[in-house]
């Protein structure tokens, strides 16, 4: 392709998430937005009134169609429904669209395969939308963990969950095999947090529901065995106070992850503790995760670099969240799936 300066991107959907990521692709450095779709008529125009008033020369497209139709598009943004990834990915990459597809990825770890070979047979670049990974704070706790003084890890603790206010139920509104619940939704935070601590995917889980009616989860908790005695224990909720923390517990202390749902301004903090009585808190530099996954992945597409999250990372949160609901649904433990 020809490179340029700047990336140019289509958003694939008028999301509720573009709150963040609109200005975010408005923002980065090497990005250009430059269409927005939905299949509502004039919501593409409402979401880029409302979250970049300023942006001018961006089409609204009313089909998702038109935009992977637009020439000029060279990379798509794709923040649709859990269950609809799939599909629009593999008809941005057929028309040759690079694609930041939102986290899941996919619902199977067949479908992506099945993006994984489109995206080879297109020469595109494509990543599963984890923007927390991009806020440096990540980098200071593997610092802290690989300073020796905290020894080998041996148990994470992964925490995320909000109170569901009632303007967002329709979450709940399709049961977990389409998609629906806290655990395709918040769980995917959970499980990717704990295998990028002890750096590998588990050999088997256990883990408990709470349900809606719909069959959706509202609040999931479980426990990763990473053999060798190293296990992750997570715990979301769509009932509880707002929590996005992780916990890693090494041989000789603890690092804490206080909020890894970091909004544009917030400031991040991690605190330690070893068994010999130090301790301590840090408070680092603002930064916005969301902008700098955008500028990550223009990155990729413009120099050729590859992605920080790959599709091998993608497939194995996928395998564990289905372990995961699997395990829950049974009330026994489970083997993730090769
Ligand atoms: N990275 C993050 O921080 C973050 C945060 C939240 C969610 N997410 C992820 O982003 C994706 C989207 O989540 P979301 O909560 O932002 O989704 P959402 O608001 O429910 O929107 C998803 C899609 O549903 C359609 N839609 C939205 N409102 C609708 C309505 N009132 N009536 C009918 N259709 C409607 C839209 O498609 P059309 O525009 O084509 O109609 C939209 O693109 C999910 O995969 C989620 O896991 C990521």
């Amino acid at each position: 392709m020809t490179q340029s300066a700047k990336l140019r991107w289509g958003i694939l959907g008028a999301a509720r998430v573009n709150e963040r990521l609109l200005p975010a692709i408005v923002e980065a450095h090497n990005s250009e937005l430059i269409a927005i779709a939905s299949r509502r008529p004039g919501a593409a125009l409402e979401t880029l009134k409302k979250y970049a008033p300023q942006q001018a020369g961006v089409r609204c497209h009313d089909t998702l169609e038109a935009l992977l139709d637009d020439a000029q598009v060279q990379a798509v943004y794709l923040p649709l429904a859990n269950h609809e990834h799939a599909e629009w990915a593999l008809r941005a990459i057929a028309r040759g669209k690079h694609i930041l597809i939102e986290k899941p990825m996919a619902l199977t770890v067949a479908d992506i395969d099945a993006i994984e070979a489109a995206a080879i047979r297109h020469q595109v670049v494509v990543m599963e939308g984890f923007m927390y990974r991009f806020h440096p704070q990540h980098d200071r706790v593997r610092e802290i963990v690989q300073s020796g003084l905290f020894g080998e890890v041996k148990f994470v603790r992964a925490s995320y969950s909000f109170m569901m206010r009632p303007a967002r139920m329709y979450r709940l509104a399709q049961n977990t095999d389409l998609g629906g619940g806290a655990m395709w939704d918040i769980g995917p935070y959970a499980i990717h947090s704990l295998q990028l601590w002890f750096g590998q995917a588990p050999v088997a889980v256990s883990a408990m529901a709470k349900y809606a009616s719909t069959g959706a989860d509202i609040a999931t908790s479980g426990m990763l065995d990473f053999g060798d005695g190293k296990r992750g224990h997570f715990d979301i909720s769509f009932e509880c106070a707002r929590r996005s923390q992780y916990e890693i517990t090494g041989t000789a202390g603890t690092v804490k992850c206080h909020t890894v749902w970091q909004l544009p301004g917030d400031v991040p903090v991690i605190s330690w503790s070893l068994d010999d009585g130090r301790r301590g808190e840090e408070q680092l530099l603002a930064a916005n995760h969301f902008r700098l996954e955008i500028e990550h992945f223009s990155d990729c597409v413009l120099s050729g670099k590859p992605p920080l999250l790959t599709l091998d990372s993608a497939r194995t949160n996928c395998r564990t969240i289905n372990a995961v609901l699997k395990s829950a649904a049974a009330g026994r433990v489970i083997q993730p799936e090769t």
